[in-house]
C-alpha cells in the first residue's frame, strides 16, 4: 500500500480510503450484514488500508458504531475520519455533535474531522472557531471540509488553513478539475475523491444504464422524469453516460483489468488527490479496492480513459454537485 501526507498535517493515509457509508445500510444500500462490515474493516487493516471514512449522517451514527467495535483494542491502526452535518455548525451543537461521534466511536480523539456539507446560515468563524478549540483539545487532529467549492474553501482558508477537501470524482464526475483543483493546489490542501465508483456503478456490475436501480441513480447523469429518487428535475446525461460506460468497459476488457480497479487506480493518478475513499461492504470488495494502489495504467490508458469521459466532462461542467443543479447547487 502506498501512504500519503494529508495537506500539512502529519497524517500519512493509505492511498485507498475505506468509504463506511454503506455499512450502516439503509434505503440507498439495503440491508449491511454486521460481521461483513467488521470482517471488511479489519481486513481492511490487513491489506495496509490506514484510512477510514464515516459521517455521523451515516445510518444516524449506525455507521460510526461500527468502526468502533470493530477497531475496539486496536485504535492504532486506524486513521479515522468522521464528518459533522450541516445542521450541527452552531459552535455548541458542533461541541455535542464531536462528543456524540466520540463516543459512537469509542475512541478519545478523531483523526480528521470533515464540515460535511458548507452551512451558509452561520458563519465560518463561528464554526472553525469551535473547531480550532477541539483540536487544541486534542479531540481532533487535523481539519478537513467537503463539499466546498473555491468561493467557500476561499473564505475557509483566510480563517484557518484545512489539510482536506473532499469531493465526488470519478471517471464519470469530472467537474472538480476546472476550478477546484487547481484552489486547492495551490493552497496545500488535499483532495480526497467520494464515489470513485459512482455508487459501485463504475464496478461494471450493471449491463445496462436501465439495470441500474433507483436508489444508485439519484445523480445528475439520470434524468429526472424517468427517476424518481432524482433531486435535480432536469433532463440528465443518460447518452453521454451509456457511450462512456461502453468505452470504459471495453478498454478494461482489452487491457484484462476489473473496471473497480481501474476506476480507483485512474483516480491515484489525478493532481491533488491524496487519497480515494472507495466503499466497501465485504472482506473481497476492500480486497479488491486495496490492490487498485499498486495497479499500473499505462500512459495510452489514461489517455483513452480521459476521452472516453471528455464528453460527459463537457455535459456536466463545473458544477461539482453531483445531485443539484442551478440555484439548488449546494456547491459553490
Ligand atoms: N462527503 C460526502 O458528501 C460523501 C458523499 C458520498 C460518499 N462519501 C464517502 O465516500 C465513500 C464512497 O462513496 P460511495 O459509497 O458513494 O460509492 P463508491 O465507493 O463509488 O461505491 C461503493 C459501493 O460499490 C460496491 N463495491 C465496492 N467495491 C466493490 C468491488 N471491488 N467490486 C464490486 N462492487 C464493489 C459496494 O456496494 P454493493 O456491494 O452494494 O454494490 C460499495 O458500497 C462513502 O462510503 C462515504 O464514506 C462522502
Amino acid at each position: 500500500m502506498e501512504y500519503r501526507k494529508l495537506g500539512r498535517s502529519d497524517l500519512e493515509v493509505s492511498a485507498i480510503c475505506m468509504g463506511c457509508w454503506a455499512l450502516a445500510g439503509g434505503t440507498v444500500w439495503g440491508d449491511q450484514d454486521e460481521q461483513a462490515a467488521i470482517g471488511a474493516l479489519r481486513t481492511a487493516v490487513d491489506v495496509g488500508v490506514n484510512f477510514f471514512d464515516t459521517a455521523e449522517g451515516y445510518g444516524a451514527g449506525a455507521s460510526e458504531a461500527i468502526l468502533g467495535r470493530a477497531f475496539k483494542g486496536m485504535r492504532d491502526k486506524a486513521i479515522i475520519a468522521t464528518k459533522v452535518s450541516p445542521n450541527n455548525m452552531h459552535p455548541a451543537d458542533l461541541r455535542a455533535a464531536c462528543e456524540r461521534s466520540l463516543s459512537y466511536l469509542q475512541t478519545d480523539y478523531i483523526d480528521v474531522y470533515y464540515l460535511h456539507w458548507p452551512n451558509w446560515d452561520i458563519p465560518f468563524e463561528e464554526t472553525m472557531g469551535e473547531m480550532l478549540k477541539l483540536k487544541e483539545e486534542g479531540k481532533i487532529r487535523a481539519v478537513g471540509c467537503s463539499n466546498f467549492g473555491v468561493k467557500d474553501l476561499g473564505a475557509m482558508l483566510e480563517i484557518s488553513h484545512v489539510d482536506v477537501n473532499q469531493l465526488a470524482y470519478n471517471l464519470l464526475f469530472r467537474p472538480i478539475e476546472y476550478e477546484i483543483v487547481p484552489a486547492c493546489l495551490a493552497s496545500d490542501v488535499s483532495v480526497a475523491t467520494y464515489s470513485p465508483m459512482l455508487h459501485g456503478i463504475l464496478t461494471g456490475k450493471f449491463a445496462t444504464l436501465d439495470d441500474i436501480p433507483d436508489e444508485r441513480a439519484r445523480t445528475r447523469h439520470f434524468s429526472s422524469a424517468r427517476r424518481p429518487m432524482t433531486r435535480h428535475g432536469g433532463p440528465g446525461a443518460e447518452q453521454e453516460t451509456a457511450q462512456a460506460m461502453t468505452r470504459i468497459r471495453e478498454i478494461c476488457d482489452e487491457a484484462g483489468l476489473p473496471m473497480a480497479q481501474v476506476s480507483l487506480a485512474w483516480l491515484l493518478r489525478r493532481p491533488a488527490v491524496a487519497t480515494v475513499i472507495a466503499g466497501a461492504r465485504s472482506p473481497e470488495q476492500i480486497k479488491s479496492n486495496a490492490a487498485a494502489a499498486a495497479l499500473e495504467l499505462t500512459d495510452d490508458m489514461v489517455t483513452a480513459l480521459n476521452e472516453a469521459t471528455e464528453p460527459l466532462r463537457v455535459a456536466f461542467g463545473t458544477n461539482a454537485d453531483m445531485w443539484d443543479t442551478g440555484e439548488n447547487c449546494r456547491i459553490r
